[in-house]
């Protein structure tokens, strides 16, 4: 029996303060997908089998073996989100969002699902920024999409991420491609697993993605499809290395990146850490020319990424990077007796008006013990409040760091005096 008190193999749990670091983060990715022309698009959690199967592929790990799909209670058999991609163009489709002009640029925060085996870096349950964009078939939008995560990975002060990119060409020449990879596979048919002789069947490119080591092995001496390029995509691929260059964006072609879903036409990217061993790929995507018209619309290019938010939490931690502090208590206003607690509650009401983070007692403590509790939670003032203090009008308010202490009149704004105090210590500080 699981036990209740575990999270699920593969989830996590994200308390406070780690929570903060992640407003951190989500905040500093929304700023730099809003400065890029990008709005934000909330879509389900789950959505129709068929949706992922369609767009990811049948013959994907993603598909074949990692999907969360469950048939609900009308009989529909849905599909909890394994990426993000697949749902913003089902939902840009539903709400016809192409008739407000192209290009659309969509950002999302998702969690995503996949039963993968877990270990650092790989989870079950995991969180995605991702960006799509459609309608833009030149490659300055491949560069525009690369350049927006290369910005937020710079403005976080992220360092040794190395941006891969790659042309997996059009179906033309990749039909090409795959013969000649088949042909390669055939040869060594001997060593595959049971999935990539399957693969090499429907989609011999999928075994080069195989997560079984003799597989992975057998696909170190693969054709690279950059040989087998059409003039029109290597011509893609030609202008978005000039438009890189020409934003100053360091890039290193590696012909064996070809990413795990199936949609991926022309331009795919990673951006790889080496501070995360085996899962070091933080962030990755391309370009999905077929995907729109595979999944019921008009042809329409599209494009974008997934940035792994749990991999870019651990990069900056390897890194060291420093985010700012988790907002702490300002002041506690500590009482004795139920009309000094009625006050103090007037008074903390008062001061998170003005955005003052203040607290008060709620466990019925004795003084010490709310001074105890002041102390633990590093509040910066401290207020005391007692019988004394409410018929003199008059109370003393504590810096907890100096041990200065001044004078309060509880007639007068508690939120005007503390702010003209706390600043007045800020000043002293510097
Ligand atoms: P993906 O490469 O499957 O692409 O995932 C994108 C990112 O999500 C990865 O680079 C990684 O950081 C993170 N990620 C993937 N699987 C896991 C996992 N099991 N645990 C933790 N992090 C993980 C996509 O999902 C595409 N939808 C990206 C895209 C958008 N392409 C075009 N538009």
């Amino acid at each position: 029996m699981a036990l209740l008190t575990k999270a699920p193999k593969g989830t996590q749990d994200f308390l406070p303060p780690e929570t903060f670091d992640w407003q951190v983060i989500e905040n500093v990715l929304r700023d730099e997908a809003v400065i890029h022309g990008f709005g934000e698009i909330r879509t389900p959690v789950f959505e129709h089998t068929e949706l992922f199967q369609r767009s990811v592929g049948e013959t994907t790990d993603v598909v074949q073996k990692e999907m969360y799909t469950f048939t609900d209670k009308g009989g529909r058999s849905v599909t909890l989100r394994p990426e993000g991609t697949a749902g913003a163009v089902r939902a840009m489709l539903e709400h016809a969002m192409y008739n407000d002009g192209l290009p659309i640029r969509l950002f999302y925060f998702t969690s995503c699902y996949r039963y993968e085996k877990p270990q650092a870096g790989r989870y079950r349950e995991f969180h995605q920024f991702g960006v799509e964009m459609f309608g833009a078939a030149d490659p300055i939008a491949d560069a525009q999409v690369i350049c927006l995560a290369k910005s937020i990975f710079d403005r976080l002060g992220v360092k040794n991420l190395a941006l891969q990119i790659n042309s997996i060409g059009c179906p033309e020449c990749r039909a090409k491609f795959q013969d000649a990879l088949r042909a390669y596979f055939e040869s060594h048919r001997a060593d595959l697993c049971d999935t990539c002789l399957d693969r090499l069947e429907r989609n011999p490119m999928r075994i080069l993605d195989c997560k079984n080591p003799s597989c992975a092995e057998i696909a170190k001496g693969a054709p690279h499809i950059l040989d087998y390029l059409c003039d029109s995509c290597r011509d893609h691929f030609d202008g978005l290395k000039k438009y890189l260059t020409a934003a100053g964006v360091e890039y290193t072609v590696n012909p064996t990146i070809v990413r795990g879903l199936d949609y991926y036409t022309n331009t795919v990217f990673e951006f790889v850490s080496t501070d995360l061993g085996s899962q070091g790929t933080v962030c990755g995507g391309g370009r999905y020319n077929g995907l729109v018209e595979e999944l019921g619309g008009k042809p329409m290019p599209g494009l974008g990424f997934g940035l792994g938010l749990e991999r870019l939490m651990l990069v900056l931690k390897a890194q060291g990077i420093e985010l700012p502090a988790h907002p702490h208590c300002e002041v506690f206003v500590a009482s004795m007796g139920d009309a000094a607690l009625l006050k103090a509650f007037q008074m903390v009401r008062e001061l998170q008006k003005c955005s003052v983070l203040a607290e008060c007692d709620t466990c019925g403590r004795s003084l010490k013990a709310q001074m105890k509790y002041a102390d633990k939670i590093g509040a910066d003032f401290t207020i005391v409040l007692g019988d004394d203090e409410l018929a003199s009008g008059k109370a003393v308010i504590k810096n907890m760091k100096t041990k200065e202490q001044r004078k309060i009149d509880l007639s007068e704004s508690i939120a005007d005096q503390f702010v003209a105090i706390s600043t007045e210590a800020e000043d002293l500080a510097f």
